[in-house]
């Protein structure tokens, strides 16, 4: 094994055992090394330098996005630059404590859209007769698709992303600032740009957790649980604990403790209100 292999090989390990607390040999992953290690080197980045980005290598980027797989080559995923810095700075003033959607100089909205399939069936004189649950899925897992594939372009050339789910906080508003119709929703904006700091991986629930193998499987849930919590306790500790209104301070507090807390309280709840609004019946 050359030098450049073997240096490959040890940053996917120690990616590895860093994410999931398992050592994995990384010997037969051959000239797919260097992207395997950027995907288990991935992190968010939420500080960016002010350095912008090249006209030309953003629409590669977009370019690569869409390349993704795409349900029964429908085609339901859309990407909503948006460039207006006013508009930016709305949905800034939105989610005020998410300061990163102001630094990073790329802020993208990631979008379902069904809305050129039904047009197109008025295109053809058919009938659209799937108005329901799945097909809102469909559009909602190319626009995640989409979103991943830019997020894997965009670290392949030395940028870092930040997704933003927290613009379905204000899905109606962000709606009407980007003029999405009907049967177009947003997925989750993407901030962008070039990393201020190395960032750190963000460790993940073992595999033996997350992998199962012929049957479902959740031997031991809550002791693998109890034992990532301590494991990531000692990488990543939280510096805040939330709703400590409701809950207090907890001596210990492990990643599931914030889950837990975090999903005490209703979130998003008017989500199926907007998408039924803009014309999914979700039957
Ligand atoms: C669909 C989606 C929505 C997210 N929304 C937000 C968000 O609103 N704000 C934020 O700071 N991070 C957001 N994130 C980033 C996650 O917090 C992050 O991916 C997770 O903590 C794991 O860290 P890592 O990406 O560094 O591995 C989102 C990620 C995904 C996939």
């Amino acid at each position: 094994m050359d030098e450049q292999a073997l240096s490959l090989k040890l940053r996917i390990e120690n990616a590895v055992s860093e994410r999931f607390g398992e050592v994995i040999d990384a010997a037969g992953t051959g000239a797919g090394g260097a992207e395997l290690a950027r995907l288990v080197e991935h992190r968010s980045h939420r500080k960016f330098t002010p350095q912008a980005i090249d006209a030309g290598l953003l629409r590669m980027l977009f370019a690569c996005a869409l390349s993704a797989p795409s349900k029964s080559d429908l085609q339901q995923a859309d990407i909503v630059h948006v460039a207006d810095r006013a508009k930016v700075k709305t949905i800034v003033t939105l989610i005020p404590d998410m300061p990163w959607i102001d630094d990073a100089p790329l802020f993208l909205v990631f979008c379902g859209n069904n809305r050129r399939i039904r047009q197109i069936g008025l295109m053809r004189g058919k009938p659209f007769v799937n108005d329901h649950l799945d097909h809102f899925m469909n559009a909602a897992v190319d626009a995640g698709l989409v979103m991943m594939n830019f997020i894997r372009a965009a670290e392949a050339v030395g940028l870092g992303c930040c997704p933003i789910s927290a613009v379905r906080n204000h899905c109606g508003r962000v709606s009407e600032l980007l003029g999405l119709p009907d049967h177009v929703f947003p997925l989750a904006g993407l901030a962008v740009g070039y990393p201020a700091l190395p960032g750190k991986i963000s460790p993940r629930l073992p595999l033996d957790v997350t992998v199962h193998t012929d049957h479902f499987d959740e031997t031991l849930l809550t002791e693998k649980i109890d034992s990532y919590d301590h494991r990531r306790h000692q990488l990543q500790p939280y510096r805040r604990q939330r709703h400590m209104d409701l809950y207090g301070t907890s001596g210990f507090y492990g990643w599931s403790e914030d889950k837990a807390r975090q999903y005490s309280v209703p979130e998003r709840a008017d989500f199926g209100e907007f998408i039924r609004s803009k014309g999914f019946t979700l039957g």
